[in-house]
């Protein structure tokens, strides 16, 4: 099958499902394309993926896959390879917090074992499940580069570091305050545009 037709079969299912970034997603995700020569779309994907994450309810559908590969105009097997191999990207429905907590070397050394085990006895949750009210994800994560203020978690584009009790006490009851998805467009794409 030519690439070219697979493409407007991928796009024609990403359509039927409904898919379409926001009017402001769309200029940003654009912009971040034309930054690549045509040959290179590719460089666009974790980006777009992150916004795409963002903005389709904080996890990558089959069809948002899809919808991603018509735009950046590449084969969809090519955004899985990608989105399954991140831990940041999640394949299935998660809560609007994910909490990320490393259980590499350092964080291990300093307790993070315990709190995976606190978060998840305050929470009523085990590893990789979410809260019934869709607010909380619990997931573990390899070494996310702060082993220094181990032990640590990360939450869309923020890190928690030296983590006690009593610091998880205060970003659980803050968050739930919030209520708000935590995502990697946390951060400030429009500066590095
Ligand atoms: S070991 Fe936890 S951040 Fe590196």
């Amino acid at each position: 099958m030519g690439s070219e037709v697979q493409g407007t079969q991928t796009f024609d299912k990403a359509k039927r499902a409904g898919l379409k970034f926001s009017e402001e997603a769309m200029t940003t995700v654009q912009t971040i394309i034309s930054h690549y020569p045509d040959d290179k779309r590719k460089s666009a994907l974790i980006p777009v993926l992150h916004i795409a994450q963002a903005e389709f309810g904080g996890w990558l559908s089959a069809e948002t896959m899809d919808y991603v590969a018509s735009i950046i105009k590449i084969q969809p097997i090519e955004v899985f390879e990608v989105a399954s191999f991140y831990s940041m990207f999640h394949l299935h429905p998660v809560g609007k917090c994910v909490f990320e907590v490393c259980q590499t070397s350092s964080c291990w050394l300093m307790g993070g074992e315990d709190i995976v085990k606190y978060i998840g006895k305050k929470l009523n949750l085990k590893v990789g499940e979410t809260t019934a009210d869709g607010l909380f994800t619990l997931k573990v994560a390899e070494c996310l580069g702060s082993c220094g203020t181990a032990p640590m978690l990360q939450c869309g584009a923020s890190y928690h570091e030296k983590l006690t009790y009593e610091k998880i006490d205060k970003l659980i009851e803050s968050y739930r305050a919030e209520g708000k998805q935590k995502n990697y467009t946390d951060l400030d794409y429009k500066n590095t545009l």
